[in-house]
């Protein structure tokens, strides 16, 4: 855990923003928000979400419906492949999790279209399993927290950043601690205009310390 970890955590309860897929546990429903955030931010994403739940309600509406269909309602969000991912993953339930989704880190990984990430995501906050989500917010925030200057898209950079942020994990609430670090990168810890004024762990930010915040996350010119 990160000293000072409850700064965090406390920012977080009093500024989050009300998401539906963050009052849910069941993992159907924070799968599907996961895929559709992949490449989409939260507001343009939302609604794509709410149409879906509205239309297959859980895993096997989604398994029975026709390709064309999802697709269609995918209309809109662009990168396709996730949308026949999705279908795909939610035959995969009915057929070899019999109806009931994969319950924990491994099996997730076997579902089509789910990586590290998801897997992560849907583990910890559905099942409070103890791993680690990694994405650009979380990548932004440890750089700069620990001033680390492995590019972020190298292999290197990508086993660090994820030995790291599994490290600091708080292993006894590890799905509100992901939402948390996601939060703060994405409210505050921006690219481009980080709110260090306040930002509640501003006091231990060793890029902050020296004004060096701009220059993390470093990443490789390919
Ligand atoms: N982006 C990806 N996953 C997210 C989540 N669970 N909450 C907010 N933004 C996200």
């Amino acid at each position: 855990m990160i000293d000072k970890q409850y700064l965090i955590f406390d920012w977080y309860s009093e500024n989050k923003r009300n998401l539906p897929w963050r009052s849910v546990k069941d993992p159907y429903y924070i799968w599907l928000s996961e895929i559709i955030l992949q490449q989409t931010k939260v507001d343009q994403g939302l609604p794509y979400y709410l149409k879906f739940i509205k239309c297959y309600p859980n895993v096997k509406s989604l398994a029975a419906a026709d390709l064309e269909s999802v697709l269609k309602l995918w209309q809109g969000l662009g990168y396709y492949s996730r949308a026949r991912n999705l279908h795909s993953a939610a035959k995969q339930v009915m057929t070899d999790f019999g109806g009931v989704f994969p319950d924990n880190y491994d099996s997730l990984l076997s579902l089509k279209g789910v990586g590290e990430y998801t897997a992560a995501a849907v583990s910890s906050f559905a099942y409070g399993e103890a791993k680690a989500v990694v994405d650009g917010n979380v990548f932004r925030v440890l750089s700069r927290l620990f001033k680390i200057a492995t590019p972020i898209n190298s292999t290197k950079g990508k086993k660090e950043f994820t030995i790291l942020a599994n490290e600091i994990l708080d292993k006894s609430q590890p799905g509100e601690h992901n939402q948390a670090m996601m939060e703060l990168g994405a409210l505050v810890c921006k690219p481009k205009s980080p709110q260090c004024e306040i930002c509640p762990v501003q006091g231990i930010c060793l890029a902050f310390a020296d004004k060096t915040q701009l220059d993390y996350p470093v990443k490789e010119k390919k």
